[in-house]
Protein backbone atom coordinates (compact mmCIF):
# COMPACT_ATOMS: atom_id res chain seq x y z
CA UNK A 1 0.00 0.00 0.00
CA UNK A 2 1.78 3.39 -1.05
CA UNK A 3 2.35 5.23 2.11
CA UNK A 4 0.09 8.45 2.68
CA UNK A 5 3.38 11.09 3.41
CA UNK A 6 4.04 13.69 1.37
CA UNK A 7 6.94 12.50 -0.49
CA UNK A 8 10.07 13.74 -2.77
CA UNK A 9 9.89 16.96 -1.23
CA UNK A 10 6.39 18.03 -0.84
CA UNK A 11 6.96 17.81 2.68
CA UNK A 12 6.22 20.98 5.42
CA UNK A 13 7.36 23.90 2.99
CA UNK A 14 8.89 26.82 3.70
CA UNK A 15 8.75 29.90 1.26
CA UNK A 16 7.36 33.07 0.55
CA UNK A 17 3.70 34.35 0.69
CA UNK A 18 2.13 37.34 0.44
CA UNK A 19 1.98 40.54 2.14
CA UNK A 20 -0.73 41.40 4.41
CA UNK A 21 -3.73 43.86 4.04
CA UNK A 22 -5.12 45.66 6.95
CA UNK A 23 -9.32 44.68 6.90
CA UNK A 24 -11.23 47.62 5.85
CA UNK A 25 -14.48 46.44 4.91
CA UNK A 26 -16.42 49.34 2.61
CA UNK A 27 -12.87 50.88 1.65
CA UNK A 28 -9.87 49.81 -0.48
CA UNK A 29 -7.42 47.38 1.85
CA UNK A 30 -4.55 48.92 3.43
CA UNK A 31 -0.98 47.38 3.11
CA UNK A 32 0.16 46.56 6.39
CA UNK A 33 3.64 45.34 4.96
CA UNK A 34 3.91 42.03 7.00
CA UNK A 35 5.95 39.47 4.83
CA UNK A 36 5.81 35.61 6.35
CA UNK A 37 8.61 33.74 5.39
CA UNK A 38 7.48 30.59 6.19
CA UNK A 39 4.35 28.46 6.25
CA UNK A 40 3.56 24.58 7.50
CA UNK A 41 1.77 21.86 6.80
CA UNK A 42 -0.67 21.52 9.02
CA UNK A 43 -3.33 18.22 8.14
CA UNK A 44 -3.22 14.54 9.62
CA UNK A 45 -4.98 11.68 9.27
CA UNK A 46 -4.92 9.60 11.92
CA UNK A 47 -2.29 11.65 13.42
CA UNK A 48 -0.16 11.58 10.48
CA UNK A 49 0.84 14.26 8.86
CA UNK A 50 -1.16 14.90 5.37
CA UNK A 51 -1.94 16.01 2.18
CA UNK A 52 -4.59 15.87 -0.55
CA UNK A 53 -2.27 15.25 -3.67
CA UNK A 54 1.50 14.28 -3.92
CA UNK A 55 4.50 13.43 -5.76
CA UNK A 56 5.17 9.63 -5.01
CA UNK A 57 9.27 8.38 -4.24
CA UNK A 58 9.12 7.09 -7.84
CA UNK A 59 9.50 10.22 -9.28
CA UNK A 60 7.01 9.72 -11.51
CA UNK A 61 3.69 9.49 -10.48
CA UNK A 62 1.00 10.99 -8.62
CA UNK A 63 -0.63 10.11 -4.88
CA UNK A 64 -4.28 11.49 -4.25
CA UNK A 65 -6.95 10.43 -1.72
CA UNK A 66 -9.38 9.13 -3.30
CA UNK A 67 -12.19 11.14 -1.94
CA UNK A 68 -14.98 9.34 -3.36
CA UNK A 69 -14.62 6.70 -0.85
CA UNK A 70 -14.35 8.66 2.03
CA UNK A 71 -16.02 9.00 4.71
CA UNK A 72 -15.77 5.17 5.32
CA UNK A 73 -12.51 4.24 3.82
CA UNK A 74 -9.57 5.79 3.59
CA UNK A 75 -7.35 5.29 0.46
CA UNK A 76 -4.33 6.63 -1.74
CA UNK A 77 -4.94 6.42 -5.69
CA UNK A 78 -1.84 6.55 -8.22
CA UNK A 79 -1.78 8.68 -10.68
CA UNK A 80 0.70 8.02 -13.44
CA UNK A 81 -0.92 9.12 -16.73
CA UNK A 82 -2.75 12.31 -18.07
CA UNK A 83 -6.17 10.43 -18.25
CA UNK A 84 -6.01 9.27 -14.67
CA UNK A 85 -5.49 12.56 -13.52
CA UNK A 86 -8.30 14.23 -15.86
CA UNK A 87 -10.22 11.16 -14.81
CA UNK A 88 -9.44 11.71 -10.70
CA UNK A 89 -11.31 15.47 -11.25
CA UNK A 90 -13.96 14.63 -13.61
CA UNK A 91 -14.92 11.53 -11.52
CA UNK A 92 -14.11 13.93 -8.05
CA UNK A 93 -11.69 11.59 -6.71
CA UNK A 94 -10.02 15.11 -6.30
CA UNK A 95 -12.41 18.24 -6.17
CA UNK A 96 -12.47 21.57 -4.45
CA UNK A 97 -11.72 24.71 -6.78
CA UNK A 98 -8.06 24.69 -5.51
CA UNK A 99 -7.43 21.20 -5.50
CA UNK A 100 -8.29 20.70 -8.61
CA UNK A 101 -6.28 23.75 -9.97
CA UNK A 102 -3.17 21.57 -8.34
CA UNK A 103 -4.62 17.81 -9.54
CA UNK A 104 -4.45 19.95 -13.37
CA UNK A 105 -1.12 21.48 -13.04
CA UNK A 106 0.30 18.21 -11.91
CA UNK A 107 -1.70 16.20 -15.04
CA UNK A 108 0.54 18.69 -17.46
CA UNK A 109 3.43 16.59 -15.87
CA UNK A 110 2.61 13.60 -16.12
CA UNK A 111 1.60 14.53 -20.06
CA UNK A 112 5.08 16.03 -20.32
CA UNK A 113 6.22 12.37 -19.34
CA UNK A 114 4.71 10.74 -22.06
CA UNK A 115 5.59 13.66 -24.50
CA UNK A 116 6.88 16.78 -24.42
CA UNK A 117 6.05 18.28 -27.79
CA UNK A 118 3.64 21.49 -28.54
CA UNK A 119 0.85 19.26 -29.78
CA UNK A 120 0.77 17.29 -26.63
CA UNK A 121 0.75 20.35 -24.64
CA UNK A 122 -2.08 21.62 -26.10
CA UNK A 123 -3.84 18.62 -26.06
CA UNK A 124 -3.00 18.04 -22.31
CA UNK A 125 -4.18 21.54 -21.26
CA UNK A 126 -7.37 21.18 -23.59
CA UNK A 127 -8.24 18.01 -21.80
CA UNK A 128 -7.50 19.14 -18.21
CA UNK A 129 -9.58 22.34 -19.48
CA UNK A 130 -12.63 20.29 -20.47
CA UNK A 131 -12.49 18.24 -17.10
CA UNK A 132 -14.91 20.49 -14.83
CA UNK A 133 -16.13 24.08 -16.21
CA UNK A 134 -17.02 26.01 -12.71
CA UNK A 135 -14.10 26.26 -10.61
CA UNK A 136 -11.95 28.83 -12.24
CA UNK A 137 -8.30 27.45 -10.35
CA UNK A 138 -8.86 24.83 -13.21
CA UNK A 139 -8.13 27.46 -15.73
CA UNK A 140 -5.50 29.98 -13.93
CA UNK A 141 -3.27 26.61 -13.25
CA UNK A 142 -3.57 25.43 -16.51
CA UNK A 143 -2.47 29.21 -18.07
CA UNK A 144 0.17 29.16 -15.52
CA UNK A 145 1.34 25.94 -16.98
CA UNK A 146 1.61 26.78 -20.46
CA UNK A 147 3.08 30.36 -19.16
CA UNK A 148 5.81 27.56 -17.92
CA UNK A 149 6.36 25.31 -20.46
CA UNK A 150 5.15 26.83 -23.80
CA UNK A 151 8.48 28.75 -25.16
CA UNK A 152 10.43 25.94 -23.24
CA UNK A 153 12.63 23.60 -25.33
CA UNK A 154 11.20 20.03 -25.49
CA UNK A 155 13.94 18.82 -23.25
CA UNK A 156 13.40 21.25 -20.43
CA UNK A 157 9.54 20.54 -20.30
CA UNK A 158 9.49 17.50 -17.87
CA UNK A 159 11.53 19.21 -15.01
CA UNK A 160 9.74 22.21 -15.61
CA UNK A 161 6.41 21.28 -15.50
CA UNK A 162 7.31 19.40 -11.91
CA UNK A 163 8.82 22.41 -10.87
CA UNK A 164 5.72 25.25 -11.83
CA UNK A 165 3.32 22.41 -10.51
CA UNK A 166 4.75 21.70 -6.77
CA UNK A 167 5.23 25.55 -6.94
CA UNK A 168 1.49 26.03 -7.44
CA UNK A 169 1.00 23.14 -4.84
CA UNK A 170 3.09 25.24 -2.53
CA UNK A 171 1.43 28.36 -2.87
CA UNK A 172 -1.88 27.02 -2.17
CA UNK A 173 -0.59 25.92 1.43
CA UNK A 174 0.75 29.08 2.00
CA UNK A 175 -2.30 31.27 1.02
CA UNK A 176 -4.25 29.24 2.63
CA UNK A 177 -2.38 29.76 5.45
CA UNK A 178 -2.51 33.74 5.34
CA UNK A 179 -6.58 33.25 4.63
CA UNK A 180 -6.35 30.89 7.77
CA UNK A 181 -4.81 34.02 9.93
CA UNK A 182 -6.84 36.73 8.69
CA UNK A 183 -9.92 35.20 9.43
CA UNK A 184 -8.68 34.03 12.74
CA UNK A 185 -9.09 37.57 14.03
CA UNK A 186 -12.58 37.32 13.02
CA UNK A 187 -13.85 34.15 14.95
CA UNK A 188 -11.49 35.74 17.63
CA UNK A 189 -13.36 38.86 17.65
CA UNK A 190 -16.89 37.08 18.12
CA UNK A 191 -15.70 35.05 20.73
CA UNK A 192 -14.50 38.10 23.10
CA UNK A 193 -17.91 39.68 22.32
CA UNK A 194 -19.48 36.44 23.43
CA UNK A 195 -17.40 36.10 26.63
CA UNK A 196 -15.20 33.28 25.32
CA UNK A 197 -18.78 31.17 24.76
CA UNK A 198 -18.59 28.88 21.89
CA UNK A 199 -18.14 30.59 18.58
CA UNK A 200 -20.62 28.64 15.87
CA UNK A 201 -19.82 28.68 12.44
CA UNK A 202 -22.22 27.63 9.76
CA UNK A 203 -19.91 25.82 6.42
CA UNK A 204 -21.72 24.77 3.46
CA UNK A 205 -19.65 21.70 1.43
CA UNK A 206 -16.45 21.53 1.98
CA UNK A 207 -13.95 24.13 1.37
CA UNK A 208 -11.61 22.49 4.39
CA UNK A 209 -8.65 20.94 3.38
CA UNK A 210 -9.44 17.68 1.43
CA UNK A 211 -10.52 20.70 -1.12
CA UNK A 212 -7.14 22.36 -1.49
CA UNK A 213 -3.55 21.06 -1.13
CA UNK A 214 -3.40 21.76 3.33
CA UNK A 215 -5.37 23.49 5.42
CA UNK A 216 -8.91 24.29 3.44
CA UNK A 217 -10.19 27.83 3.07
CA UNK A 218 -13.35 28.19 5.13
CA UNK A 219 -12.11 25.82 7.39
CA UNK A 220 -8.25 27.38 8.13
CA UNK A 221 -9.78 30.42 10.10
CA UNK A 222 -11.72 27.45 11.49
CA UNK A 223 -8.56 25.26 12.36
CA UNK A 224 -6.27 28.35 13.64
CA UNK A 225 -8.92 29.08 16.04
CA UNK A 226 -9.25 25.39 17.47
CA UNK A 227 -5.48 25.03 17.86
CA UNK A 228 -5.08 28.34 19.78
CA UNK A 229 -7.81 27.44 22.35
CA UNK A 230 -10.38 29.54 20.96
CA UNK A 231 -13.88 27.41 21.54
CA UNK A 232 -15.57 26.91 18.22
CA UNK A 233 -18.42 24.45 16.70
CA UNK A 234 -18.71 24.62 13.24
CA UNK A 235 -22.21 23.15 11.85
CA UNK A 236 -21.83 21.92 8.67
CA UNK A 237 -24.56 21.52 5.75
CA UNK A 238 -24.62 17.93 4.36
CA UNK A 239 -24.79 19.72 0.63
CA UNK A 240 -26.72 17.12 -1.07
CA UNK A 241 -26.31 16.20 -4.24
CA UNK A 242 -23.06 14.47 -3.06
CA UNK A 243 -22.79 15.61 0.60
CA UNK A 244 -19.53 17.06 1.08
CA UNK A 245 -20.32 18.85 4.02
CA UNK A 246 -21.38 14.81 5.54
CA UNK A 247 -18.53 13.12 4.11
CA UNK A 248 -15.92 15.16 3.99
CA UNK A 249 -16.49 18.27 5.99
CA UNK A 250 -17.14 16.04 9.32
CA UNK A 251 -14.60 13.60 8.84
CA UNK A 252 -11.47 16.20 8.23
CA UNK A 253 -12.97 18.07 11.30
CA UNK A 254 -13.36 15.00 13.55
CA UNK A 255 -9.78 14.20 12.52
CA UNK A 256 -8.63 17.19 13.40
CA UNK A 257 -10.35 17.15 17.15
CA UNK A 258 -12.70 20.13 15.67
CA UNK A 259 -16.50 19.89 17.77
CA UNK A 260 -18.79 19.88 14.74
CA UNK A 261 -22.72 19.09 13.93
CA UNK A 262 -23.94 17.60 10.35
CA UNK A 263 -27.06 19.13 9.83
CA UNK A 264 -29.46 18.95 6.97
CA UNK A 265 -29.16 21.56 3.97
CA UNK A 266 -32.64 23.35 5.68
CA UNK A 267 -31.51 23.44 8.41
CA UNK A 268 -29.20 26.72 8.66
CA UNK A 269 -32.15 28.83 8.09
CA UNK A 270 -33.84 27.78 11.54
CA UNK A 271 -30.56 27.95 14.05
CA UNK A 272 -30.11 31.34 12.54
CA UNK A 273 -33.04 32.29 13.54
CA UNK A 274 -32.93 30.76 17.10
CA UNK A 275 -29.60 32.32 17.64
CA UNK A 276 -27.29 29.32 17.06
CA UNK A 277 -24.99 30.77 14.35
CA UNK A 278 -22.58 33.62 14.99
CA UNK A 279 -21.26 33.60 11.49
CA UNK A 280 -21.00 31.77 7.96
CA UNK A 281 -17.94 30.93 6.28
CA UNK A 282 -18.12 29.55 2.78
CA UNK A 283 -15.53 28.74 0.12
CA UNK A 284 -15.74 29.79 -3.80
CA UNK A 285 -15.38 28.46 -7.13
CA UNK A 286 -15.31 31.63 -8.85
CA UNK A 287 -15.75 35.33 -7.72
CA UNK A 288 -15.68 38.09 -10.45
CA UNK A 289 -13.89 40.83 -10.62
CA UNK A 290 -17.20 42.85 -8.88
CA UNK A 291 -17.53 40.57 -6.17
CA UNK A 292 -20.13 37.76 -6.81
CA UNK A 293 -19.28 34.78 -5.25
CA UNK A 294 -19.58 31.70 -6.96
CA UNK A 295 -20.09 28.10 -5.07
CA UNK A 296 -21.47 25.01 -4.00
CA UNK A 297 -25.59 24.66 -5.08
CA UNK A 298 -27.44 25.81 -1.66
CA UNK A 299 -24.75 28.71 -1.01
CA UNK A 300 -26.88 31.47 -1.86
CA UNK A 301 -29.50 30.28 0.39
CA UNK A 302 -27.32 29.93 3.20
CA UNK A 303 -26.45 33.82 2.37
CA UNK A 304 -29.92 35.32 2.05
CA UNK A 305 -30.54 33.12 5.45
CA UNK A 306 -27.72 35.10 6.87
CA UNK A 307 -28.88 38.52 5.67
CA UNK A 308 -32.18 38.11 6.89
CA UNK A 309 -30.95 37.42 10.39
CA UNK A 310 -28.24 40.09 10.21
CA UNK A 311 -25.67 37.44 10.51
CA UNK A 312 -21.93 37.85 9.02
CA UNK A 313 -21.61 35.50 5.77
CA UNK A 314 -17.70 35.73 4.99
CA UNK A 315 -16.02 33.74 1.70
CA UNK A 316 -13.21 32.68 1.92
CA UNK A 317 -11.15 32.48 -1.64
CA UNK A 318 -6.95 32.59 -2.41
CA UNK A 319 -6.28 34.80 -5.20
CA UNK A 320 -5.91 31.97 -8.01
CA UNK A 321 -10.24 31.76 -7.47
CA UNK A 322 -10.70 35.00 -8.47
CA UNK A 323 -12.12 35.68 -12.47
CA UNK A 324 -11.57 38.92 -13.25
CA UNK A 325 -12.62 39.01 -16.87
CA UNK A 326 -15.89 38.06 -15.80
CA UNK A 327 -18.10 40.65 -13.84
CA UNK A 328 -21.91 39.77 -13.91
CA UNK A 329 -21.84 36.07 -12.02
CA UNK A 330 -25.46 35.11 -12.31
CA UNK A 331 -24.98 35.77 -16.13
CA UNK A 332 -22.03 34.91 -16.58
CA UNK A 333 -19.91 32.31 -14.82
CA UNK A 334 -20.94 28.74 -16.28
CA UNK A 335 -22.52 26.48 -13.83
CA UNK A 336 -21.70 22.66 -13.67
CA UNK A 337 -24.53 20.21 -14.01
CA UNK A 338 -24.07 16.35 -13.72
CA UNK A 339 -25.39 13.56 -13.52
CA UNK A 340 -28.70 12.41 -12.90
CA UNK A 341 -28.01 9.73 -10.78
CA UNK A 342 -26.18 11.76 -7.91
CA UNK A 343 -29.42 13.10 -7.12
CA UNK A 344 -31.14 9.84 -7.56
CA UNK A 345 -29.13 7.75 -5.97
CA UNK A 346 -27.52 7.90 -2.49
CA UNK A 347 -24.81 6.33 -1.26
CA UNK A 348 -23.95 5.00 2.68
CA UNK A 349 -23.06 2.62 4.81
CA UNK A 350 -24.83 -0.30 6.16
CA UNK A 351 -25.52 -1.80 9.78
CA UNK A 352 -23.31 -4.84 8.39
CA UNK A 353 -20.53 -2.31 7.67
CA UNK A 354 -21.19 -2.14 3.40
CA UNK A 355 -20.70 0.61 1.25
CA UNK A 356 -23.76 0.80 -1.15
CA UNK A 357 -25.84 2.86 -3.30
CA UNK A 358 -29.74 3.34 -3.21
CA UNK A 359 -32.16 5.14 -5.30
CA UNK A 360 -33.84 7.46 -3.58
CA UNK A 361 -36.52 8.94 -6.20
CA UNK A 362 -39.39 7.00 -8.23
CA UNK A 363 -38.58 5.17 -11.35
CA UNK A 364 -38.39 7.81 -14.22
CA UNK A 365 -38.88 10.97 -12.45
CA UNK A 366 -36.63 13.48 -13.92
CA UNK A 367 -33.91 15.27 -12.14
CA UNK A 368 -31.89 18.43 -11.79
CA UNK A 369 -28.61 18.38 -10.86
CA UNK A 370 -27.20 21.69 -10.80
CA UNK A 371 -23.67 21.75 -9.13
CA UNK A 372 -23.09 25.60 -8.21
CA UNK A 373 -24.95 28.97 -7.53
CA UNK A 374 -24.06 32.48 -7.64
CA UNK A 375 -24.26 34.70 -4.50
CA UNK A 376 -24.77 38.19 -5.04
CA UNK A 377 -22.04 40.76 -4.12
CA UNK A 378 -24.54 42.77 -2.19
CA UNK A 379 -25.48 39.74 0.41
CA UNK A 380 -21.38 38.91 0.99
CA UNK A 381 -20.07 40.27 4.18
CA UNK A 382 -16.44 40.16 3.41
CA UNK A 383 -13.76 38.18 1.07
CA UNK A 384 -11.47 36.48 3.40
CA UNK A 385 -8.13 36.70 0.93
CA UNK A 386 -4.29 35.96 1.67
CA UNK A 387 -4.01 39.76 1.63
CA UNK A 388 -6.29 40.63 4.35
CA UNK A 389 -10.57 41.01 4.71
CA UNK A 390 -12.03 42.98 1.62
CA UNK A 391 -15.08 43.89 0.59
CA UNK A 392 -16.89 42.48 -2.41
CA UNK A 393 -17.09 44.93 -4.54
CA UNK A 394 -14.57 45.94 -7.89
CA UNK A 395 -12.67 48.73 -6.21
CA UNK A 396 -11.75 46.65 -3.31
CA UNK A 397 -11.25 43.39 -4.99
CA UNK A 398 -8.70 45.47 -7.75
CA UNK A 399 -6.86 47.11 -5.14
CA UNK A 400 -6.03 44.55 -3.26
CA UNK A 401 -5.02 42.48 -6.29
CA UNK A 402 -3.51 45.30 -9.05
CA UNK A 403 -1.68 43.07 -10.55
CA UNK A 404 -4.52 40.64 -11.86
CA UNK A 405 -6.57 43.09 -11.98
CA UNK A 406 -5.08 44.75 -14.90
CA UNK A 407 -5.51 41.09 -16.89
CA UNK A 408 -7.21 42.03 -20.18
CA UNK A 409 -10.87 41.27 -19.74
O1 LIG B 1 -18.12 20.08 -6.55
P1 LIG B 1 -16.99 20.33 -5.59
O2 LIG B 1 -16.95 19.38 -4.44
O3 LIG B 1 -15.66 20.45 -6.30
O4 LIG B 1 -17.34 21.76 -4.99
C1 LIG B 1 -16.50 22.31 -4.01
C2 LIG B 1 -16.97 23.62 -3.54
O5 LIG B 1 -17.99 24.15 -3.95
C3 LIG B 1 -16.08 24.34 -2.58
O6 LIG B 1 -16.81 25.11 -1.67
C4 LIG B 1 -15.15 25.28 -3.38
O7 LIG B 1 -14.51 24.58 -4.39
C5 LIG B 1 -14.14 25.92 -2.51
S1 LIG B 1 -12.90 24.80 -1.99
C6 LIG B 1 -11.77 25.62 -1.04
Amino acid sequence: MPSRRPKAGIGAGHGPIYSGFRPTLGGPPQFVGSVEASYESRMKVDGKQTRTIWVESDGASLGIIDQTLLPHRFAVAPLKTLEDAAHAIRSMQVRGAPLIGAAAAYGVWLAMREDASDESLERATACLLATRPTAVNLRWALDEMLAALRNRPRGERVAAALHRANEIAEQDIAINQAIGRHGLKIIEDIAVRKNGERVNVLTHCNAGWLATVDWGTATAPIYLAHDKGVAVHVFADETRPRNQGASLTAWELGQHGVPHTVIPDNTGGHLMQHGLVDLVIVGADRVTAQGDVCNKIGTYLKALAAQDNKLPFYVALPSPTIDFTLHDGLAEIPIEQRAASEVACMTGKTADGRVVSVQVVPDGSPVANYGFDVTPARLVTGLITERGVIAANRAALAAAFPERAKLPS
